[in-house]
């Protein structure tokens, strides 16, 4: 077909200004520029940092760095570029704790269940992708104390024992903060039930074991039957043990929708029949709430995502400009477990990944914008911004992905 020429005009007029490169279908496209984005996160690495830390504004965002480093080995694994691999192995050694759990000493004042559950997620990942191990610190049964599954195990294990140990109020949920004189210790809150879901999920489906499938089905339950995931699949902030979690906090962020979803996804492929079923409901509910909530804050840019809070106002705390990150990761990897919502997720990943490589275009060093709707850098950069351009443009990489591995015995 003949396009009018006053179109192409308008779009080379459009290119000269443009982000980066991006073409959502050519695989060598999508790498380079992810390669290229990686690398603008990567310029907030702090190489004196032995703890593998981001440079963040204070106080510390220990979480976003563990975070950041979900990304990067997501990049690894899809693009097989190793340049942050020994990087990432010291990092996660330095920060797994003496109990092989992601509880270090040295975050002992400010962690939270939900910041452990973040690191957590870099265990999981490198378990599923049969990514290269720490080094082995040997158990009497002749395996490693400190294998990916181990770590995931040891940190499922003391969620456990913490919800236990709070279930006199609310019948269960985990905690937010796990130390008692920490503020928000009363909280029960999304990213950390979410995120025990997850974990719960994604080891179920690795190891067949039937512990971690009915751990991850309390989980849910309870989030439903308290109502931070409601019957039609918005997924609130959080609710807590001063009313009994009666009261719930209806604020929406796209990080715990895209919890749930990829929890619920794991459940889908790890579980038979009538179960299966229910849980594909759920993952079609998620993701449908996920694209009513978080995407087209306008008619004409109806499959972009956005943090519907706070972009618009530009508020986006450093935390919250990093929520996009989430979701992104957790819609691509949705696809690869389900396929009856491939089609639609990946329909809002073009659509958000383009957007996103359109605001690369900042400071002439190709730094991400925040707004992904605008077709151009909006002025807004931190690392939550950089990680979330990182993770949905390179969420299109999933198909050519490594299978998910399952466990193998002994
Ligand atoms: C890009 O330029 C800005 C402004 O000079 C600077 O703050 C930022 O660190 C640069 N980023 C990279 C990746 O070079
Ligand atoms: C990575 O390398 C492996 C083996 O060399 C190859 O099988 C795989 O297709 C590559 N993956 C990607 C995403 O290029
Ligand atoms: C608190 O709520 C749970 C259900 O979530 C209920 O089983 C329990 O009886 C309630 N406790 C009090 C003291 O109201
Ligand atoms: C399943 O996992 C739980 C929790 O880690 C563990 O206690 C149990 O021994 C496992 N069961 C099997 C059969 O491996």
């Amino acid at each position: 077909m003949v396009r009018p020429s006053c179109v192409v005009a308008a779009a080379s007029i459009f290119s000269a200004a443009a982000g980066l490169d991006l073409s959502v279908n050519d695989e060598a496209s999508v790498k380079q520029a992810a390669a290229q984005i990686a690398k603008g996160l990567y310029f907030y690495h702090n190489p004196s940092s032995t703890a593998g830390d981001f440079n963040q504004p204070q106080p510390w965002f220990w979480w976003l760095s563990g975070n950041g480093w979900n990304g990067l080995l997501d990049y690894m694994v899809y693009t097989n570029d190793t340049t942050y691999q020994s990087d990432l192995l010291s990092a996660l050694s330095e920060n797994v704790g003496p109990k092989y759990d992601f509880v270090p000493t040295a975050q002992f004042n400010w962690e939270a269940n939900d910041d452990q559950a973040y690191w957590v997620y870099n265990a999981l990942t490198a378990m599923e992708y049969d990514f290269p191990s720490l080094a082995c610190e040997a158990s009497p049964d002749g395996g490693c104390l400190n294998s990916w599954q181990a770590i995931g195990t040891n940190a499922f294990n003391l969620f456990v024992s913490r919800w236990n140990s709070d279930s006199f109020t609310c019948n269960g949920g985990l905690k937010w903060q796990y130390r008692k004189d920490a503020n928000g210790y009363t909280y029960k809150n999304s990213v950390t039930n979410g995120g025990f879901f997850q974990v719960a999920a994604r080891l179920a489906r690795y190891t067949g074991n039937q512990t971690f499938a009915d751990w991850a089905t309390k989980i849910w339950d309870w989030s439903t039957a308290v109502g931070l995931v409601s019957a039609d699949f918005h997924v609130y902030d959080g609710t807590g043990d001063d009313h009994n979690c009666t009261e719930i906090n209806h604020d929406e962020w796209s990080y715990n929708i895209g919890t749930y979803l990829h929890g619920a996804a794991n459940m889908y492929a790890a579980t038979e029949g009538d179960t299966k079923t229910t849980w594909e409901s759920r993952v079609q509910g998620l993701v449908k709430t996920a694209k009513s909530t978080f995407f087209g804050p306008s008619t004409d840019a109806q499959n972009i995502m956005y943090e519907q809070k706070c972009e618009k106002s530009s508020s986006c705390t450093t935390d919250q400009t990093s929520f996009k990150s989430s979701l992104s990761r957790w819609m691509g990897k949705t696809t690869v477990l389900v396929p009856s919502v491939s089609d639609s997720i990946m329909e809002l990943l073009h659509a958000s990944a383009k957007g996103a490589a359109a605001s690369c275009s900042g400071y002439e060093n190709s730094t991400c914008g925040q707004k992904w709707t605008t077709g151009s850098f909006d002025g807004q950069s931190d690392f939550g911004v950089e990680l979330s351009a990182l993770e949905v443009v390179q969420s299109l990489l999933v198909k050519s992905a490594p299978a998910l591995e399952v466990a193998h015995p002994a």
